[in-house]
């Protein structure tokens, strides 16, 4: 990933999909913070070129499916379709792999009375809500068990940007990855709901991934669930390369960014812990790795002292800023005294919960 600039966070920006979320509420069970967590993984896929249709499977009253539709249409993108399989009558019973919060809810009796707790959502409901949302060209409904809807539409589906199941259960979860992740191209997401809530669905993903011996890392997804701190998951079909899981491609862009906001381009920044980050963070702007020797990242100091000796020799040879971005924020609890050095010498030109920038061309600190 570059810097700022001719980025594909630049051309999401420029995209400005924000969804209507008010629309889309009472439409789903998914949380506010995962909802936008989705569109941008929608966002990413239409400013990237990531090739493929958006899938849903699991969509109860369809919030989810059509928050992604909104994207598609906000971008007017018309080439690309989200699909929607349920069966439209709610879950299939749990079994003993589901674990014990699927089967105390199984247990409750409710489910077979009561259409939010079983998540029934009829077809004919969903389909009025794509309708009244403007939605309908964006979407594809396919009704039935996933058992014998997903081995006929897959050949109707071609490739998978993203992949979002929630099913909850083992069984269903498990259905899904064997038919459609084959069709999810490199690059793409497969997103799994219930992967906290439900014992059997996180088994699915793991028998799944350790089956085909696929090293894709599974990252949470932001909000609560089920009295859960996590909202879901999510595993990009990429080679799992260092720095391109989604969670720190975003992190990245927003250090970029601050970067660019807070630093002049002909800055050379000393960049704390540098090496976390790739080329292209600075946007071009001369990076001196902090510690440095002979011009390369040299690991933590051993103590303040030496920290506060390097960011001296640093200045003297040119240096202009110091740069702490969040994922270094620790060298700044655990250095004490460096900490104290910087804010009593220089000015505090930046402070963000992502970015702390100390400004080195005059010493003596104006606060
Ligand atoms: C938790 S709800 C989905 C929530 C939805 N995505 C939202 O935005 O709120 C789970 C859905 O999965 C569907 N489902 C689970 N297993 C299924 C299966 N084997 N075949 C078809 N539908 C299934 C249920 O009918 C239900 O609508």
């Amino acid at each position: 990933m570059e810097g700022v600039g001719d980025t594909v966070w630049d051309r999401m920006a420029v995209l400005s999909l924000a969804p209507d979320l008010d629309a889309i509420r009472p439409l789903t069970m998914v949380p506010e913070d995962a909802l936008l967590d989705l569109a941008r993984q929608v966002q990413f896929i239409l400013a990237e070129g990531v090739a493929g249709d958006l899938v849903e499977c699991g969509v109860w009253r369809g919030g989810a499916a059509l928050l992604m539709a909104d994207v598609l249409r906000r971008a007017r993108c018309r080439d690309r379709r989200v699909w929607l399989f349920d069966s439209f009558v709610g879950l299939p019973p749990p079994q003993a792999i589901d674990g014990p919060a699927a089967l105390a809810w199984a247990a409750s009796g409710d489910q077979h009375r009561d259409d939010v707790v079983n998540c029934v959502a009829s077809l004919a409901d969903v389909r009025d809500s794509a309708e009244r949302l403007g939605l309908t060209p964006f979407v594809e409904f396919v009704p039935g068990w996933f058992s014998e809807t997903l081995p006929e539409a897959r050949e109707r589906i071609g490739s998978i940007a993203l992949l979002r199941i929630d099913a909850d259960w083992h069984a269903s979860v498990q259905c899904c990855l064997e038919h459609l992740y084959d069709l999810v191209v490199e690059g793409g997401f497969v997103a799994v709901d219930d992967y906290y809530a439900y014992d059997g669905c996180a088994i699915a993903v793991h028998e799944f991934l350790g089956r085909r011996r696929l090293a894709h890392r599974v990252e949470s997804v932001p909000g609560t669930s089920a009295g859960l701190a996590y909202a879901g998951a999510v595993f990009r079909k990429a080679s799992t390369t260092w720095g391109q899981s989604w969670k720190w491609m975003q992190e990245r862009h927003r250090t970029a960014r601050e970067i660019a906001a807070a630093v002049p381009a002909d800055a050379a920044i000393v960049l704390v812990d540098s090496n976390q980050y790739g080329p292209g963070v600075a946007g071009g702007r001369r990076v001196v790795p902090f510690l440095e020797h002979h011009g390369q990242y040299w690991g933590p100091p051993p103590d303040d002292a030496t920290a506060i000796a390097e960011v001296r020799r640093l200045r003297t040879a040119g240096a202009t800023f110091v740069v702490v971005a969040r994922p270094a924020f620790w060298w700044l609890e655990h250095y004490t005294g460096l900490q104290r050095y910087l804010r009593s010498t220089f000015a505090t030109v930046w402070e963000t919960e992502h970015l702390v920038v100390f400004d080195l061309r005059n010493q003596g600190n104006p606060g």
